[in-house]
C-alpha cells in the first residue's frame, strides 16, 4: 500500500479512525541504535548491535534506524550486518544531506529486504545561520537534491527538517512540499531540542496536514527529545493530530535527556485504545526483555520508577492498596505487569503493608495465618518494617516459625 495509506482520512482534531473497528496503524521507528547510541557512555560494539536489532525485530518493531553509516567504519559495518540479517522490519541507515554520507548509507542499507535512507537537514532559523550558514533558498535546493539522491538509490525516503519544531511555519511547510515532490516517502517532524509542548506538537502537525498541498503522499512522523520531561507526551500529541510515525527508544535513551520512551509511547497507545483508536505491530509481552537487553548492553540503568519497565512499575507498598490489589487488580493496575512481560505483580511489604498482604505472602509460603495469631506476626512485622526498607520472603518466615514455636 502507499504510504499515505496509514494516514487518517479526515482532517478532524482528534485524528481517530473513522470507526470504532477500524483502528490507525502507528509506525513504530526505533532508534536505539543510532540516536540512543549518542547517550553519553552509550555505545556499543558490533555484536551487541547485532543481539539488540534481533529483539528489536522480534518486538515488531516497524523500523529499526541500525545507525548513521558515514559516522565510522563500525557503524556502517553494524547497519550493513543488520540489513543482511534482519527481514522482518525495515533496516533504515541515517544521513546528512550531502553527496557522501547518502552513497555511504545506501552501501549500507543495500543488502535489506526493506530499506530506507532517513536523510536529514536543519531548517530553523538559528540552525541556518549560525550552523549552515545558509540561506533558505539553498536549504530547500539541498534538500530538495539529497531527497532525489537518495530515491535514485532506494525507494524508501524519509527526511527530516532538523530542529522542525523552531522553524517558521511557511518556511516548514515549503520544505516539506519541496521534500515530498523530490520523493520522499516520509516526513519526520523533529523536536531536536526537546522545546516543543503537546498542544504546539498538535498544531505544527495540523498546520502541515491543512496546508501541505502534496502532504497525503507521505506518512508524517514524529522524533521527540525530553529535555523538558514531554517527549511521550508531544509524540502521542502527534499521533492525535494524524502522525503515523513515532520515533522512540528502548528506555527512553538518546542524546542529552533522550528520546521519546518506546515502551511508553506503545502501552499508553494500548492501554487507551479507547482514546488513540490506534493500533500497533509491538508484542508487548517483549517489553521488559528487551528493557532489561538494552541497559546492560549500554550500563545505563533504568531508574526504579520508570513507567512500564521500571522495577517498581507494577510494586504496590500501601496497605490500603495492597489490601484493594488483593481483592480486584483493577483498582490499582491499569495494565497487568505480564502485559509487558514482567512475571507477577510485586507486592512489597514493607512498614505500609497491612494484615491482608502479610497473610497473602504468608500463604505463598505456606503458611495459614488468621486471627490473633495473624495479628501477632503482623505486630512484629510492622517492628521489623520500621528498621528496615523491604521485607523479604525469608523474613516473613522467620516471624511466622518464631510465632509457631512460641518465643
Ligand atoms: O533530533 C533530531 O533532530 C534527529 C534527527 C537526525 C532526526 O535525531
Ligand atoms: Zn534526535
Amino acid at each position: 500500500s502507499s504510504p499515505a495509506t496509514d494516514q487518517p482520512a479526515g482532517g478532524d482534531a482528534a485524528g481517530a479512525a473513522e470507526t470504532a473497528t477500524e483502528k490507525r496503524h502507528i509506525r513504530i521507528f526505533d532508534t536505539t541504535l543510532r540516536d540512543g547510541e549518542q547517550s553519553p557512555g552509550a555505545s556499543m560494539n558490533l555484536s551487541e548491535k547485532l543481539e539488540v536489532a534481533h529483539h528489536l525485530a522480534d518486538l515488531g518493531v516497524d523500523i529499526i534506524e541500525a545507525g548513521f553509516p558515514i559516522a565510522s567504519p563500525g557503524d556502517f559495518e553494524s547497519v550493513r550486518q543488520i540489513a543482511e540479517s534482519i527481514d522482518k522490519s525495515t533496516i533504515c541507515g541515517l544521513a546528512r544531506c550531502s553527496e557522501k554520507d547518502i552513497l555511504r548509507a545506501a552501501d549500507a542499507i543495500a543488502p535489506a529486504q526493506q530499506g530506507r535512507i532517513h536523510v536529514f537537514l536543519a531548517t530553523s532559523a538559528i540552525h541556518r545561520e549560525f550552523k549552515l550558514r545558509m540561506t533558505p533558498d539553498e536549504i530547500v535546493r539541498r534538500a530538495v537534491e539529497g531527497v532525489k539522491l537518495a530515491r535514485s538509490r532506494c525507494e524508501d525516503i524519509e527526511f527530516s527538517p532538523e530542529d522542525a519544531c523552531r522553524t517558521e511555519h511557511d518556511f516548514l511547510c515549503r520544505v516539506v512540499e519541496a521534500a515530498i515532490d523530490a520523493g520522499a516517502t516520509t516526513i519526520n517532524v523533529p523536536d531536536t531540542v526537546g522545546y516543543i509542548t503537546p498542544e504546539e506538537v498538535f498544531k505544527i502537525f495540523q498546520m502541515l496536514r491543512n496546508r501541505v498541498p502534496n502532504i497525503d503522499k507521505a506518512v508524517l512522523s514524529t522524533h521527540c527529545h525530553d529535555d523538558l520531561g514531554m517527549a511521550v507526551a508531544n509524540s502521542l500529541a502527534a499521533v492525535a493530530a494524524g502522525a503515523g510515525q513515532i520515533e522512540c527508544t528502548i528506555n527512553g535513551i538518546g542524546e542529552r535527556a533522550g528520546n521519546a520512551a518506546l515502551e511508553e509511547v506503545v502501552m499508553a497507545m494500548k492501554t487507551r485504545s479507547d482514546f488513540y483508536q490506534t493500533t500497533t505491530r509491538i508484542d508487548s509481552k517483549r517489553l521488559v526483555p528487551v528493557s532489561r537487553l538494552v541497559s546492560k548492553v549500554t550500563g545505563i540503568n533504568v531508574q526504579r520508577n520508570k513507567a512500564i519497565v521500571g522495577r517498581n512499575a507494577f510494586a504496590h507498598e500501601s496497605g490500603i492498596h495492597q489490601d484493594g490489589m488483593l481483592k480486584e487488580r483493577s483498582t490499582y493496575e491499569i495494565m497487568s505487569p505480564e502485559e509487558v512481560g514482567f512475571v507477577k505483580t510485586d507486592l512489597v511489604l514493607g512498614k505500609h503493608s497491612g494484615r491482608a498482604a502479610l497473610a497473602d505472602r504468608a500463604k505463598t509460603l505456606g503458611f495459614h495465618l488468621e486471627g490473633e495469631e495473624l495479628q501477632r506476626v503482623f505486630e512484629q512485622f510492622k517492628v521489623l518494617a520500621d528498621k528496615k526498607k523491604e521485607i523479604y520472603d525469608g523474613d516473613i518466615m522467620a516471624l511466622v516459625q518464631q510465632e509457631i514455636s512460641g518465643k
